[in-house]
């Protein structure tokens, strides 16, 4: 008889934005002449750059003409990308990939999701709270957390970021083999500095414990001494794998374009002592499960990576750090306890009135015709904030902020 995988039994609810797009489904069927302006899953709302386009018209060409015809492509994605992302975002740091630790896919959300599944089912994952759910989520599928007891998993460590810490965890106390890290932060917009990211290379190599940096975000840095890559930390290369999403950066939400970054220096060990390169584990995985992004979609993406691209998408970057800058200060001038909004898209802040993160969502969808995230779907320490992005219009944004500012809690 087929049994159902017990495991997915234990995820709580629905997917966090699944459920938001149900709760605003119902609202605007209920209230069809409501303008809802949207500012919660972090979608962007601009168009591909002229350059994208013009090589995304290039690959629909080739693929027209007998002579450049693609069928099956590489698995780990074709050379030409892999060492342009090299040479545009690694090299020119100082940091020194070889192409083939460049792994190109159709997002760091699928990547952050699959990559648990190389590593032994009975290590111990560590988590931010609040977290990106789908870090959690694909470790509960997979068996590793145990039963959710009091708003948590009993097996998981939790990393835990609030007000009283600015929202920067501190370094595991119980033990962590998997650690999941994302900066800039995702929700809270938080960043680390070097050698506050040094500390936790260093926790790794001390502890053998590898961390997952997801890097979605590292366009919106502006700041100095805010690393883009985990790698620019000397000896991450032994502890580290890096996400990496084209989605905000180039506007490929709908497009769907990421890379990771597995270096051949991260060696691992089974429970017999035998050794094994991640890169070659990965590369595996992803030879089985995985048939490659399109030809056309890497050829678009090589655009974002030339001069020209590269200028077209700081343009982008730019508009949506200004909406950024509009929705913090309209936080920042309520008074309300906040972080983000410098080196990131998103704005985390307290919610008014002491309301907890949904009813804040119920009221300001209500009143306000404005969707946020509430925080409580990110984690235990998330709830009574909430999450604004800054990828709307700026129109919306500037209206937003004027709605909440108005808002009585
Ligand atoms: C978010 O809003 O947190 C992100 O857009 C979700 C994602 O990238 O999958």
């Amino acid at each position: 008889m087929i049994k159902a995988n017990k495991n997915y039994g234990r995820l709580q609810g629905s997917y966090l934005f699944s459920e938001i797009a149900k709760r605003v489904g119902k609202y605007q069927v209920a209230n069809p002449d409501a303008k809802i302006i949207k500012l919660g899953i972090g979608d962007v709302t601009k168009p591909l750059s002229p350059e994208v386009i013009k090589s995304l018209h290039s690959g629909v060409e080739q693929m027209g003409a007998a002579d450049s015809f693609k069928g099956y492509g590489p698995e780990q994605g074709y050379a030409f990308l892999r060492e342009a992302i090299n040479k545009m975002d690694f090299a020119s740091r100082g940091v020194e990939l070889q192409d083939d630790e460049i792994f190109i896919s159709t997002g760091a959300k699928e990547d952050s999701a699959n990559i648990q599944e190389i590593f032994s089912q009975d290590i111990k994952v560590a988590v931010p709270d609040p977290v990106y759910p789908v870090y959690v989520d694909s470790n509960v599928m997979a068996g590793r957390s145990g039963e959710f007891v009091d708003g948590r998993y009993e097996n998981f460590t939790y990393l835990e970021g609030t007000a009283d810490n600015n929202f920067k965890p501190a370094l595991p106390t119980d033990g962590a083999d998997l650690i999941y890290l994302c900066f800039p932060n995702n929700p809270t917009g938080q960043v680390l500095t070097k050698e506050e990211l040094k500390l936790w290379v260093d926790y790794a190599l001390e502890n053998q414990s590898i961390i997952i940096f997801d890097a979605a975000y590292e366009a919106f840095i502006t700041e100095d001494n805010i690393p883009h890559s985990i790698y620019e930390i000397e000896g991450a290369k032994r502890c580290a794998i890096e996400m990496r999403s084209m989605s905000k950066t180039a506007g490929f939400t709908g497009t769907r374009c990421a890379y990771t970054i597995v270096p051949k220096e991260l060696v691992i060990k089974d429970e017999d002592g035998n050794e094994y390169s991640v890169n070659q584990l990965w590369n595996r995985r992803q030879c089985t499960k995985f048939n490659g992004v399109a030809y056309l979609i890497q050829q678009g993406a090589l655009a974002a990576f030339t001069p020209e691209g590269r200028a077209e998408i700081q343009e982008l970057i730019n508009y949506y750090l200004e909406n950024a800058r509009i929705i913090r200060e309209g936080v920042e001038n309520l008074g309300l306890t906040y972080s983000g909004g410098v080196n990131s898209p998103y704005i985390w802040f307290k919610t008014p009135g002491g309301l907890s993160s949904w009813d804040f969502f119920n009221k300001f969808l209500d009143e306000c015709q404005v969707v946020g995230t509430p925080g409580a779907g990110f984690g235990k320490c998330g709830e009574g904030y909430f999450r604004l992005s800054a990828f709307g219009s700026r129109e919306n944004v500037i209206e937003a902020v004027s709605r909440l500012t108005a808002l009585k809690c």
